[in-house]
């Protein structure tokens, strides 16, 4: 089970195609919910050009804790309602952070971040199990159709939250 590095240039549709696949690939015969979102990381990781941090945070007793990530040490615990995360979780909405410096209350982990989106992932009745999270040092550097894309890679990785 090779894997295979998704080369760049590459078109958005079909960028997200390969990552779907990747994500199931790697993660389908998962023995336990750390090692699928652990593998999930490493292939965010992997799969996107110009960002500096990736990874999830799960609700845990009313907060958002640090899950498997790749980039940085991270801020551990997140309030609901705080920071991009947090914001993402109480409005059940995809962020996409064109500038950080603009965000209001966001929490920089890492200080060369410039652009970040964060995507909710639900669960059965529409609850929210956690986030998708991803930094990039690039202004701008993500838009809607990296939100729809991700959406779908956040139903992959549901039932490992
Ligand atoms: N910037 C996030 C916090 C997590 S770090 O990016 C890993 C936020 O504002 O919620």
């Amino acid at each position: 089970m090779a894997y295979q590095i998704i080369e760049y240039p590459i078109e958005k549709q079909a960028f997200y195609h390969l990552l779907k696949e990747q994500l199931i690939l790697y993660t389908k015969d998962a023995v336990n919910s750390v090692s699928a979102l652990a593998n999930a990381s490493a292939i965010l990781h992997a799969a996107f050009s110009g960002i500096n941090w990736v990874g999830f945070y799960l609700v845990r007793d009313g907060r958002l804790a640090l899950g498997p990530f790749q980039g940085k040490p991270a801020v551990m615990e997140i309030a609901y309602g705080q920071g991009v995360c947090g914001g993402a979780w109480s409005a059940k909405k995809t962020q996409v952070v064109k500038d950080v410096h603009c965000f209001t209350g966001h929490i920089a982990c890492d200080l060369t971040s410039v652009s970040e989106i964060v995507v909710p992932v639900f669960g059965p009745d529409n609850e929210v199990l956690g986030v998708i999270d991803i930094d990039s040092p690039l202004p701008g550097r993500f838009d809607e159709e990296d939100a729809e894309g991700l959406r779908i890679a956040a139903e992959i990785i549901a039932r490992y939250m």
